[in-house]
């Protein structure tokens, strides 16, 4: 059971058990490390004992699993379901989402606004946007979401209005960027959630390696050190941190 879910180990936790190079007492101790990072069985049961998706979500899901070479960096079920309760408690006016891909967190982020909010995505790639903008017109969300196409560094100062709640979850190397240049445009009591902060296990290492897992590594950092924020950082799925702004 815990071999199956050896690819989320980190890397020095994957060398010692394949090398047994740790003792009873180490073993154990790994393999609850390991469980908890993953949860397999909680994260079934999370499932089956939440509220499942509205049936255009599900199939948006069950598309883009289907014909996307990078389906895996869909937010999923559960971390979608969870975005969109975040949202409804925060009930925000306007939102802003920095990496639409196929829009499916786009679409949950967008189900907890008040009556007359706005959501702002960017995407990169125009082929994910166009998939997005289809699902928005399923969903009929497509009156309340205001796509952008581009790279969101240069998007972003562009972009004049206040939020209430910033998702940040494009390319990893500029999560610092993004919430440096969000922050300034968050108002004060607003939010900011940052996906992938323990880049699958890999930025829980004592020493991050790859350009991603030290991007996101040195992001948990500056976010810790920052007088103007507080946060909490969620493990659920590949870790969630939720960031308030004081
Ligand atoms: C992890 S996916 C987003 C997943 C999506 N939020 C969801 O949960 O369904 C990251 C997306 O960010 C986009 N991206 C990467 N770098 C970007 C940039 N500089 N500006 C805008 N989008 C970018 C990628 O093309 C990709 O579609």
């Amino acid at each position: 059971m815990v071999f199956l879910h050896l690819q989320a180990c980190t890397s020095s936790q994957k060398k010692k058990l394949k090398n047994n190079k740790c003792n009873g007492i180490q073993f154990i101790f790994l393999i609850i490390i390991i469980m908890d990072l993953i949860h397999p069985q909680a994260e079934s049961y999370s499932m089956q004992h939440s509220t499942p998706l509205d049936s255009v979500l599900q199939e948006l899901e069950a598309f883009t699993m289907a014909t996307h070479p990078k389906s895996h960096m869909i937010s999923g079920s559960l971390q979608g379901k969870l975005l969109e309760m975040i949202s409804r408690m925060i009930a925000p006016q306007r939102i802003l989402e920095i990496g639409t891909f196929t829009g499916f967190s786009a679409i949950c982020l967008a189900k907890g606004m008040r009556q007359g909010g706005m959501l702002h995505t960017i995407e990169l790639r125009e082929d994910d946007a166009a998939t997005a903008k289809s699902f928005f017109e399923k969903a009929r969300m497509d009156r309340h979401i205001v796509q952008h196409i581009g790279d969101a560094r240069k998007l972003i100062p562009q972009l004049t209005e206040t939020w209430d709640l910033v998702f940040l979850d494009a390319d990893k190397v500029s999560y610092i960027d993004y919430y440096e240049l969000t922050l300034p445009q968050v108002r004060t009591g607003g939010w900011i959630l940052a996906d992938n902060v323990f880049f699958h296990g890999q930025a829980l290492e004592a020493e991050p390696k790859g350009k991603n897992a030290q991007a996101i590594h040195a992001f948990n950092q500056h976010v810790a050190a920052d007088q103007k924020t507080e946060q909490v950082v969620l493990s659920v799925r590949d870790g969630l941190t939720l960031i308030r702004k004081i």
